[in-house]
């Protein structure tokens, strides 16, 4: 026996773990709405027009793959953060995807304020905890019940009660995962003006701009929240809406008021940076920023966001269609209502595994659907398990 006796065993990440029973799954016809990725009506994840052209200039015109350095691309970093930031000094650099970018700001706030709690959405995507805490930092939750908007604000507001000045605020910029509710504009403002009263510091999980609005309206909410407040932190993904999951592309970015403190914090990012992974992968980098570069890749870009927050709108109204005219026994106008990948089902544990083992229908136990994995020609059958599966349950 070696020292490795000791290993306790790893639950895998549940989303993981679903995303490999889906893949070891043979039967024809089967629905992927677990890992929120977006998806077509064939259920494949094509690349971006605009991102397949700049590759194919990126190739023709690299001639080396030295390293970048431990910042990455920061011509790229500036562009993005000058879309989102539109008038806070901030500093970034280039992570390794969006949960490389939490990383490195999980690290940050270990090392600059250890003793701050991280305060995250419940529900909220179930690696925020695992990530902030393998950091040794401490994370509570805020209610974040977002069934409906109702009563959004009052509990979250409420459950914030012991918070105390200096602890960070995870609020998900746009398309909470996993319920796809947000705040209303004015919920936004009264939750913001609790948190400025408490002295609380926004830590902003910007993983999906441009699959609620466009994205620089996305991203509006976060400068709106940067010019509130003297430092906010966000975590940038460009996964999702260029669909470049697999090139690991994010930004950990921090705004300030001071040029000497920003300069001090860009140094902090570099020092963890080098010590977990040393350099940042370019390929994803370089692409996108020549689309922030050239005007028509920025364009077609629009039109691939606009066409991605399109189909999925249709999806999400046709599904409710479908579960209403079935009798669906709980309201889902949340799910028409809600805005990016995510909406909750509201079915029981025993609901989903019958869905998934009968009808070869994959979606979280809690019943997160990533939408984007429904097919529109097919949503009628899929209503039909969901409504069939749910009433079995009552009938058990
Ligand atoms: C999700 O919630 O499914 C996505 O953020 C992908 C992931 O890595 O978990």
């Amino acid at each position: 026996m070696s020292f490795l006796s000791n290993i306790v065993e790893s639950a895998p990440d549940p989303i993981v773990k679903l995303m490999d029973l889906y893949n070891a799954d043979d039967r024809d016809g089967k629905i992927n709405l677990g890992i929120g990725i977006y998806k077509d009506e064939d259920g494949r994840t094509p690349i971006f027009r605009c991102v397949k052209a700049a590759e194919e200039r990126l190739l023709g015109k690299q001639e080396t793959k030295e390293y970048v350095g431990v910042g990455g691309d920061l011509v790229f970093v500036d562009h993005v953060g000058k879309k989102i930031f539109k008038n806070a000094s901030f500093t970034g650099i280039q992570g390794v995807g969006g949960s490389g970018a939490l990383k490195v700001l999980a690290e940050f706030c270990k090392e600059v304020a250890p003793d701050s709690v991280f305060w995250i959405p419940n529900p909220t995507w179930g690696n925020h905890k695992v990530l902030f805490e393998s950091s040794g930092l401490t994370c509570k939750q805020y209610t974040y019940k977002a069934i409906t908007r109702d009563n959004l604000l009052e509990d979250a507001i409420d459950s914030l009660k012991d918070a105390k000045e200096g602890d960070f605020v995870v609020i998900h910029a746009c398309c909470h995962n996993p319920t796809g509710i947000d705040f209303t504009p004015e919920q936004r403002q009264e939750f913001l003006n609790v948190v400025k009263e408490k002295k609380l510091v926004p830590f902003i999980d910007a993983a999906y701009l441009g699959f609620a609005g466009k994205f620089t309206e996305d991203a509006g909410i976060i400068s709106d929240i940067a010019d509130q407040f003297p430092v906010v932190m966000c975590a940038f993904s460009a996964s999702k809406n260029f669909a470049v999951y697999r090139d690991r592309v994010g930004i950990p970015f921090v705004t300030g008021q001071d040029a000497a403190e920003l300069k001090k914090a860009k140094g902090l990012m570099l020092k963890i940076a080098r010590s977990i992974y040393s350099m940042p992968p370019d390929h994803g980098a370089a692409v996108l920023r020549m689309i922030f570069e050239d005007d028509a890749l920025y364009s077609d870009w629009q039109v691939e966001l606009d066409e991605a927050r399109a189909r999925i709108q249709r999806l999400r109204t046709g599904l409710c269609d479908n579960l209403e005219q079935l009798g669906f026994e709980k309201p889902v106008d949340h799910i028409r209502t809600g805005t990016g990948l995510f909406a909750l089902l509201p079915v029981s544990v025993e609901a989903v595994t019958t869905m998934r083992e009968k009808n070869g229908i994959y979606m979280m136990d809690n019943g997160r659907m990533n939408i984007a994995g429904l097919q529109e020609r097919r949503l009628p059958e899929t209503a039909q398990a969901m409504v069939s599966a749910s009433q079995q349950r009552i009938a058990a």
